[in-house]
């Protein structure tokens, strides 16, 4: 799967971070082609850590800009990371899990990027962008990097 500008939301933090969640998919599926059962564990720990990371700093972001819908976009992510974790299980399991959740993976970034995050894009975009400005000049370009591993 390959970057699209359309994916962009324009704010830089987050398009770096949805970019390399994109990533993550994109290792899972040169997995799927080579057949590599023995990666998958790493990957989808590598996955869930980041996506949960990124959702965190996404959530943090939201709240100093009161976000007034917040509460259901926090909703979706946590069912989400709940989504990954069941496959996190069946893989524990010994289930063949991997073309299942690179098909869930690839849709539901898209997804969520084009209208979830648009849609906060859309009405807190200038005060996010303010935000991350003043902390940048408070604490430097690497202040949000607390939020990963
Ligand atoms: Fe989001």
């Amino acid at each position: 799967m390959e970057w699209n500008e359309s994916y962009n939301i324009g704010i830089d933090v987050i398009d770096h971070q949805h970019r390399q969640i994109l990533d993550y998919i994109n290792a899972l599926e040169q997995i799927l082609i080579n057949g590599q059962r023995d990666k998958i564990r790493e990957i989808l720990d590598d996955l869930i850590d980041y996506t949960q990371s990124h959702f965190s700093f996404e959530e943090n972001l939201l709240q100093q800009v009161f976000y007034q819908y917040l509460p259901s976009h926090k909703g979706i992510h946590e069912l989400f990371v709940k989504r990954l974790n069941e496959y996190r299980h069946r893989f524990e399991r010994g289930e063949a899990i991997e073309n299942d959740l690179y098909r869930l993976l690839s849709k539901w970034l898209i997804n969520h990027i084009q209208h979830d995050d648009q849609d906060y894009v859309n009405s807190v975009r200038e005060n996010m962008l303010h935000y991350l400005q003043s902390q940048e000049k408070k604490k430097g370009k690497s202040w949000f990097s607390r939020f990963f591993k």
